[in-house]
């Protein structure tokens, strides 16, 4: 009997060592996702090519399948370009790296290999790359690479994660900012189950030693013989206060919503001219955002791209499609296709998106949701001040190999303990986003 009743003692220890457990192994998850997150872009540019290190060519791989998948591969022709296999036979590195960097000033030069693949090429215009010596070295070190390798063949596609040429470190931010809120409702939620149970627990424990002392009253172990009363805890006031006062802020709380709602158009999804599919697209094509919206890293607005980007390759796929026609019938007749807009702050506001997706990393998807799934564009976030707040207030900036920001990190971490998020820099100042 003794020995039972030590065990029923310690048994209400159990809830919170459960407790502990979930808690710091999910705080242990979240540590790791934030390590992950500040690597800066071209912070880890490699040497320049030639001499094959490993690095170099992992850098280059990446390099290549952020900007070149779309229409090359290292292997025979697809889509669009030439395959690049055994490139570095037929023209020299410095050849390379100008034809790269800028084709079109290279045929313009009169090169006479330039004008010959151009000709050859049916005189599409390969796009310029702003890259450094160092990451077109990585790139020629690739290419080299995986012409040795017997399988040398990249498919098109093979974007990972749809992000950004040169911008390694976008991971993540986001989705620290989003499960830290959802890992503090689960922490809530188990709190609350674990004071219930171990309430529970207590009563028992105290009622079954209660039960077994003989000096109680009448009165006494009645009460204890009480079993809970459902009934009386109904009709109690100050029960249907509570309840009564619930409802009303329920209430209030969906009316405020709808009210402050005016105006915000999360969820619109207009149909468009031309049913035009990021699914397909971006989804199973694979292809980079900014090949199609080719500002989105360089300039506050993300362009929609003209049709003569459609032609890089309708051109050739899908040309007898209705719907690829209609791309046909506006070159033809020199308008442009009429999509309609989705997103449209009030012009009080100023959004820049290079801000965004070039300097802080902030991944498309973390704004405008699962693009890459959706059939018919859909406006994902509310696009308030409030929620380009509360991220401003959330996120920590992305300041890692940024000597820009060294002092400032230092003079932060001095004065306060929190992460140096985008509010420490003054992101939740008014004229920051009002002019
Ligand atoms: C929009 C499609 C497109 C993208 C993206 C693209 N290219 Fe090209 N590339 C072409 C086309 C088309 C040609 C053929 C020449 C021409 O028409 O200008 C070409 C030609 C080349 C050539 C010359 C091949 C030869 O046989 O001499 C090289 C090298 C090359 N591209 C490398 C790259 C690299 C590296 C990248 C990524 C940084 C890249 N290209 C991205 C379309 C593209
Ligand atoms: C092949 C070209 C192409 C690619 C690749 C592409 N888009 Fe688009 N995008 C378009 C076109 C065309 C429109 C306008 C028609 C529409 O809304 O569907 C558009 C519209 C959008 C809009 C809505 C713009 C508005 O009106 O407010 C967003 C947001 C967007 N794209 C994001 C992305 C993201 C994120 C990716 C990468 C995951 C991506 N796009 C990849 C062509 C492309
Ligand atoms: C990098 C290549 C590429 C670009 C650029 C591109 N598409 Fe496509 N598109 C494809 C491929 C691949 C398919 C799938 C063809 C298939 O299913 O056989 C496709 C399919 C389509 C279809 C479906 C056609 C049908 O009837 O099944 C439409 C519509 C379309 N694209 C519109 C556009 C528009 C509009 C643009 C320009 C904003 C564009 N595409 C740019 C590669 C591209
Ligand atoms: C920090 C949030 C955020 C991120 C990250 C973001 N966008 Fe946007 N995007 C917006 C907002 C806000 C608008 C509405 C801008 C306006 O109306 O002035 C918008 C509008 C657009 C539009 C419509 C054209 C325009 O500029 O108004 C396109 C296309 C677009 N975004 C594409 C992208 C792509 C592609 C990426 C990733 C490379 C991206 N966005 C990343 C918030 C974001
Ligand atoms: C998902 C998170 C996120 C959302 C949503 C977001 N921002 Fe930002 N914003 C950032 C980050 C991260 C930076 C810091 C970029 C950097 O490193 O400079 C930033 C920086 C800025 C800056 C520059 C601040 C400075 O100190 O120079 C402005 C202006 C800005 N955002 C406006 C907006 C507006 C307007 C919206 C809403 C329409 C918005 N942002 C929504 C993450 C966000
Ligand atoms: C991070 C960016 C950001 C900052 C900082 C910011 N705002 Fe805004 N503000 C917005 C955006 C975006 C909108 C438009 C959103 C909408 O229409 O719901 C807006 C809308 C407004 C509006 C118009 C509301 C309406 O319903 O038309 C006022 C007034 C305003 N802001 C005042 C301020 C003041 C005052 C401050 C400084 C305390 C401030 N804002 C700071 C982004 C910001």
């Amino acid at each position: 009997m003794i020995s039972c009743k030590k065990r029923a003692k310690y048994i209400f220890l159990l809830p919170f060592l459960f407790l502990f457990f979930v808690v710091s192994s999910a705080f242990a998850q979240e540590a790791a996702q934030v390590g992950t997150a500040g690597v800066t872009p071209g912070s880890e540019t490699p040497a320049a090519g030639g001499g094959a290190d490993a690095g170099v060519i992992d850098a280059g791989s990446t390099l290549f399948k952020n900007n070149c998948t779309q229409c090359h591969s290292v292997g025979t022709d697809v889509v669009v370009g030439p395959g690049l296999k055994d490139v570095h036979k037929r023209r020299t590195d410095d050849w390379l790296k100008k034809w790269i960097k800028n084709s079109s000033a290279l045929i313009q030069s009169g090169d006479k290999q330039a004008v010959e693949v151009f000709n050859q090429y049916a005189k599409q215009q390969m796009p310029s790359f702003a890259l450094s010596d160092d990451e077109l070295g990585a790139i020629i070190a690739y290419m080299k690479k995986e012409s040795e390798t017997p399988t040398a063949v990249t498919g098109p596609g093979g974007i990972e994660g749809n992000t950004a040429g040169t911008n390694t470190g976008e991971n993540s931010i986001g989705a620290v900012n989003s499960s830290s809120i959802d890992l503090l409702l689960v922490v809530l939620v188990i709190v609350l189950i674990v004071l219930v149970i171990t309430l529970v627990i207590i009563a028992s424990v105290l009622k079954n030693y209660l039960a077994n002392k003989s000096d109680l009253t009448g009165a006494e172990q009645e009460m204890l013989a009480q079993r809970t009363n459902w009934a009386n805890i109904y009709k109690s006031r100050a029960v249907r206060i509570l309840v009564g006062l619930i409802v009303v802020v329920v209430l209030v709380d969906l009316t405020m919503d709808k009210v402050m709602g005016i105006g915000i158009q999360q969820g619109y999804a207009p149909r468009q001219p031309i049913a035009f599919s990021h699914k397909l697209h971006a989804g199973d094509h694979q292809i980079n955002c900014n090949y199609c919206h080719t500002s989105v890293y360089k300039s506050a607005s993300a362009n929609i791209p003209s049709a003569n980007i459609c032609m890089n390759c309708h051109s050739q796929i899908k040309k007898e499609s209705p719907e690829i026609q209609k791309i046909y019938r506006a070159i033809e007749n020199n308008k442009p296709i009429e999509w309609v807009r989705v997103h449209n702050l009030p012009d009080l506001a100023y959004f820049n998106h290079s801000q965004h997706t070039k300097v802080g990393g902030v991944e498309c998807q973390t704004c405008h949701g699962p693009i890459e799934t959706m059939e018919v564009v859909a406006q994902y976030s509310p696009l308030t001040m409030g929620w380009c707040i509360d991220c401003h207030r959330n996120t920590p900036m992305n300041t890692e190999g940024n000597a820009y920001y060294d002092n400032l990190v230092k003079l932060h971490e001095q004065q306060s303990k929190g992460a140096f998020v985008v509010a420490s820099n003054g992101g939740t100042e008014c004229s920051k986003c009002h002019y």
